[in-house]
């Protein structure tokens, strides 16, 4: 084998290896880190070769087995409510103190409203609980995150997330409190995006559609079969049924140098979904 011939093939292994690590050297906190699309996050951005992943959630035994799931030496759980400003900016500090600095924000703890919330029955003890964790959380999310990159001088990534079905133009048919919510984190990142940009931050959005995980499990989505049932025959998309991991990926592609000349932008992962008729859940 010539020289020649061996140099371009260390050089197409190392292009290999780089594209198997985008995450190298990053601190990543991600927030609904202990369940579903949250989980499966943190763990493409351990095998991203990212330096820390921070879980952070109110699920106490969830969150510590996803930290010995991805191994202590670089993962740790906090636990914080994404509401409580205070907690969340002692969480970022703690990151920044320990991790010496947070490049990736994913902010994505949520939650669903115990029962439907049609406008003519709107209960506002439920709407206030929703907005305290799904728009208030995420905007205290966003500030801190912003706040020590910039503090930092980090060209840092932070990624909300939204939701398809409810984000699509027509509205929803139920859910009106999450889908005001869910509007509002569009909002919230377009508006940051503009805002940080200057320091080199961007700030986009991931709208997943359905997928069986604990939060949809009161709505009636309670497995993937179901899912498929009500979403598979208006999805143009066939043959494969969304999970985690897709999702997980697609946060990958915003939060990776990938998406570089990215910001105020939704990333939709719903395999094409244009509307739905009208759906009772
Ligand atoms: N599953 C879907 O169909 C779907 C679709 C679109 C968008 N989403 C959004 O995706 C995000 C993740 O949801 P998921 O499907 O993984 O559900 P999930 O229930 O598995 O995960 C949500 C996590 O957020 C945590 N959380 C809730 N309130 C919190 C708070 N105050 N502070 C900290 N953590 C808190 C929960 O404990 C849980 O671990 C949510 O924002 C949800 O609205 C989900």
């Amino acid at each position: 084998m010539t020289n020649l011939s061996l140099k371009s093939e260390t050089v197409s292994h190392l292009e290999s290896v780089l594209a198997m690590n985008k995450l190298t050297g990053k601190v990543a906190i991600v927030t609904g880190g202990a369940s579903g699309i949250g989980e499966a996050t943190a763990h493409v951005f351990a095998n991203h070769g990212a330096r820390a992943v921070v879980i952070v959630d109110v699920q106490d035994e969830k969150g510590q087995a996803v930290v010995e799931s991805i191994g202590l030496e670089r993962c740790s759980y906090v636990h914080c409510d994404v509401s409580d400003e205070e907690q969340v900016k002692d969480m970022v500090d703690w990151t920044v103190q320990k991790y010496g600095q947070l490049d990736i924000m994913f902010s994505n703890a949520g939650i669903a409203s115990k029962s439907d919330q049609k406008i003519l029955d709107l209960d506002f003890s439920q709407f206030d609980r929703l907005f305290k964790v799904n728009v208030r959380g995420m905007a205290i999310c966003v500030k801190h995150a912003a706040r020590v990159m910039v503090e930092k001088g980090v060209k840092g990534t932070i990624v909300c997330t939204a939701s398809a079905v409810v984000n699509n133009w027509r509205g929803a048919t139920s859910m009106t409190d999450y889908t005001m919510s869910k509007n509002a984190v569009l909002g919230l990142a377009r508006t940051a995006s503009q805002q940080l940009g200057v320091h080199g931050i961007r700030v986009n959005t991931i709208s997943p559609t359905a997928i069986a995980t604990p939060i949809t499990v009161g709505t009636g989505l309670t497995s993937s079969e179901v899912v498929e049932k009500v979403f598979g025959p208006f999805t143009p998309l066939k043959g494969i049924t969304l999970t985690v991991k897709h999702i997980a990926d697609s946060v990958l592609f915003l939060v990776s140098d990938d998406s570089a000349f990215v910001t105020g932008h939704d990333l939709v992962v719903d395999g094409g979904l244009i509307s739905l008729p009208h759906l009772n859940f």
